[in-house]
């Protein structure tokens, strides 16, 4: 089982900055990601949150409700949060770290990611894509 987790903001997917983001909705990648992986034979369940501590959770416990790896795309939050990062260090499942937008072609402060150094790997820029890809390196055990 995999868990892939949206962070703040990104229920407004589709409304938010269409010309970075795109016009799909989070309802669209969440349907996308359960039936990628359908086709890689591994339930996948997504959920978002606004708030830090419900992510920190979310991460903290997946481990014992029974999943094997975290699609985690932070938000705003890969830029400054430590908690987030200690979450991600202070449990044993993979994580990897997806951007839709490439970050590194954005804003400077776009360009630092605490959370990336935790993580497995990290995609950033292919738009949904990347969760694809993550879901398959996850399932690949990479
Ligand atoms: C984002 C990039 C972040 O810088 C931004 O704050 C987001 C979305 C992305 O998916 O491209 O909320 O993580």
């Amino acid at each position: 089982m995999i868990l892939v987790l949206n962070g703040p903001n990104l229920n407004r997917l589709g409304l938010r900055e269409p010309g970075v983001y795109g016009s799909q909705t989070l309802e669209d990648l969440e349907r996308l990601c359960e039936e990628w992986g359908a086709e890689l034979g591994v339930p996948v369940t997504c959920r978002q949150n606004n708030h830090e501590g419900q992510l920190l959770e979310w991460i903290q416990d997946a481990e014992d409700h029974g999943f094997a790896g975290i699609v985690l795309n932070p938000g705003a939050l890969t830029h400054y949060s430590y908690a987030l990062r200690d979450a991600i260090a202070g449990q044993r499942l993979p994580v990897v770290e997806v951007h839709i937008s490439n970050v590194d072609a954005r804003e400077e402060f776009r360009h630092k990611s605490v959370t990336a150094a935790v993580c497995r790997g990290k995609i950033s820029g292919l738009g949904f894509l990347g969760y694809r890809l993550a879901i398959e390196a996850l399932v690949e055990g990479e």
